[in-house]
């Protein structure tokens, strides 16, 4: 089955979304897009959350948010039980946060990043896996008592 990725953005990242929704078809996901749809100026917020809660309840195994700094996008997705928003400006960082940290949302800073290293950060963190292990303890410790 065809795997759904909701994807969002503010004004700021709407021209990287929209390349991002395409990288996305091509390799065979399905992006639900979330908006924005233009870049008229609107709440960062608003978008992160459509994605964050259906990471949140499970509907998704993981979505892609991006604004300017990738900072507003960030603070308000990680406020969701079990969402690991992974605010990621190369592709090693946003391996490492598949790899050590079990990202399942990806938050790309549109205004500091080149749209082509938008596409490649975006394809390392779908293809990189969770290594588990140690980090496995350690990814639990973040909601649990210990
Ligand atoms: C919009 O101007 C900007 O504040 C927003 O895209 C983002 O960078 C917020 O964190």
């Amino acid at each position: 089955m065809t795997e759904r990725v909701p994807i969002g953005s503010d004004h700021a990242g709407y021209d990287l979304k929209e390349r991002l929704k395409a990288e996305l078809e091509e390799l065979g996901f399905e992006p639900v897009d979330v908006g924005t749809h233009s870049a008229e100026s609107v709440d960062y917020s608003d978008y992160a959350k459509r994605v964050a809660s259906e990471v949140a309840n499970g509907s998704v195994a993981r979505g892609v948010l991006m604004c300017g700094t990738g900072l507003g996008m960030s603070y308000t997705a990680n406020r969701f039980p079990g969402v690991r928003a992974a605010l990621a400006w190369t592709p090693e960082i946003a391996e490492l946060s598949r790899r050590h940290n079990d990202a399942n949302v990806l938050v790309l800073p549109a205004r500091f990043i080149e749209p082509a290293q938008g596409i490649e950060i975006l394809r390392r963190w779908l293809e990189a896996p969770f290594d588990g292990g140690r980090h496995e303890r350690r990814v639990a410790k973040i909601e649990g008592d210990t």
